[in-house]
């Protein structure tokens, strides 16, 4: 089964919408295999997006992420890397199609309600740096 890692961001959770994004993404056949709140530092923030470093949001992008609580969603189904970037929507909330997650709960590119692994390879990366192997 495939794994990718779902990040329920600081301006969603503020919003009281961590329950509406669990219910869509399990309405969807995903199974939650594990999860936490969470408050990253300024540098954890960094390290996890380590492969933005270089680009010009890099630092607005960290100071969100630490801005608040956020909620990292370790999920499984099949073909599930495709499948969540599908139900979350264009990155930039604007342009999201609508019934998206980022349309419904997000409001800007920055903000945009979650985060979701761009491959197979960081879907495995991603949740484990949020998870050990033995929280699945
Ligand atoms: P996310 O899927 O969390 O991955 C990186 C984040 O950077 C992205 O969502 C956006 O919220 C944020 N971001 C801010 N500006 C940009 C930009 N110009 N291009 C892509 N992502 C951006």
């Amino acid at each position: 089964m495939e794994r990718t890692l779902l990040i329920i961001k600081p301006d969603a959770v503020e919003a009281g919408n961590i329950g509406n994004i669990l219910k869509i993404v399990i309405d969807n056949g995903f199974t939650v295999k594990t999860m936490r709140m969470t408050h990253l530092t300024r540098d954890q923030a960094g390290r996890f997006y380590a492969v933005h470093k270089e680009r010009p949001f890099f630092d607005d992008l960290c100071t969100f992420m630490m801005s608040g609580k956020i909620v990292p969603v370790a999920l499984e189904r099949e073909n599930a890397v495709v499948k969540l970037r599908d139900i979350l929507g264009e990155t930039d909330s604007t342009k999201a199609a609508p019934g998206t997650i980022r349309a419904l709960y997000g409001t800007s590119l920055e903000r945009n309600a979650s985060h979701g692994s761009d491959s197979i390879e960081n879907g495995k990366i991603e949740t484990a740096f949020f998870f050990g192997e033995l929280e699945f």
